[in-house]
């Protein structure tokens, strides 16, 4: 296993983006335990800082491929890595697709789920409900479904759908006619304020945190393609190879330890072997310095050798 450096010492240590700081980042590099030689697949790239120290670990770039959705994430990628790796511009349902088509297999796979700080710390991306920005959401700048289109376009029963299976949100009925008799909500705080009326009382949260992530999580189609690829990664790896998926949110979190769970069941036919029975968090330390780590959970397998 390549020796750990240290990457917490500071926001932006020697080969880390400023603008995203990756969460967990040691305990990543505890489960990969990256090797010279090996060939990595870093679903969800982002700014390349857990690809960059794995990369520096691996020692070879050109066996690495790096995923992401997001058109300023990709750019990003591009600078730092340039041609020595293979950047795909595309969401990992389809790029999984294509690598398994391939028939590509790779010895470290990481998914870092979510987003990234970029798109909570710009309003114009309008993920952040304390900032006031258009209602977008959307990871891939390309794609037509907008939070605009969600909010101002669909039915009660859909807006009800949404915010009880994303958001697991009580008062999913009352939000849902909320908000169509507001419409049309074009900004995020216009959304967050139509909420927030229909709650009374305290709450230590924003009213609206539920319904940001139910509204971002159907735009971004989120769950179902975590459902859909996780599978595949398993095929995806070679045999002895290692997985690493983090999660920030329960319904992301229960995806991935029940795929885990299946995949690494007390059977003859078993093709994982989990390396963590617990979610692994962030320690007091990174919080210090990365307060997005909080709700990070990291699962980590290993693909059993036939
Ligand atoms: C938490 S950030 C990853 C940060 C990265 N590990 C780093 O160190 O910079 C999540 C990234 O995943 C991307 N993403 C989320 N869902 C995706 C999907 N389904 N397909 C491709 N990229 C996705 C987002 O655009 C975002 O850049």
């Amino acid at each position: 296993m390549a020796p750990i450096t240290s990457h917490q010492n500071s926001a932006s240590p020697k080969g880390q983006s400023p603008l995203h700081i990756p969460v967990l980042l040691e305990e990543v590099l505890e489960y990969l335990a990256p090797q010279d030689g090996d060939s990595y697949l870093d679903l969800t790239a982002g700014y390349g800082g857990h690809a960059s120290a794995v990369l520096e670990g691996t020692n070879s770039p050109e066996k690495a491929v790096l995923v992401d959705r997001d058109t300023n994430a990709v750019r990003e990628l591009t600078a730092r890595f340039g041609a020595s790796v293979r950047i795909m511009h595309e969401d990992f349902a389809g790029a999984t697709d294509k690598l398994v088509q391939e028939g590509k297999q790779f010895d470290l796979i990481l998914a870092d789920l979510g987003v990234s700080s970029p798109h909570l710390n710009e309003a114009a991306r309008g993920f952040s409900l304390a900032q006031d920005g258009p209602l977008d959401m959307r990871m891939d700048q390309d794609q037509e479904l907008t939070a605009e289109r969600v909010v101002n376009d669909y039915s009660e029963e859909q807006l009800i759908q949404i915010l009880t299976e994303y958001g697991e949100e009580p008062k999913a009925r009352a939000i849902a006619r909320a908000i169509i008799a507001a419409r049309p909500i074009r900004t995020t705080t216009e959304l967050a304020s139509v909420v927030k009326g229909q709650w009374r009382g305290h709450s230590k949260v924003h009213p609206a945190t539920r319904t940001f992530q139910a509204i971002r999580i159907a735009v971004n189609n989120e769950l179902e393609m975590i459902d859909k690829s996780l599978p595949l990664w398993i095929n995806l790896l070679s045999p002895g190879g290692r997985l690493c998926i983090i999660s920030f949110q329960s319904l992301e979190d229960r995806l991935v330890k029940n795929h885990l769970a299946e995949a690494s069941g007390n059977r003859y036919d078993a093709e994982l072997r989990l390396l963590t029975k617990r979610p692994v968090t962030a320690g007091t330390h990174e919080l210090a310095f990365n307060p997005r780590a909080r709700s990070a959970k990291l699962r980590a397998a290993v693909k059993i050798k036939n």
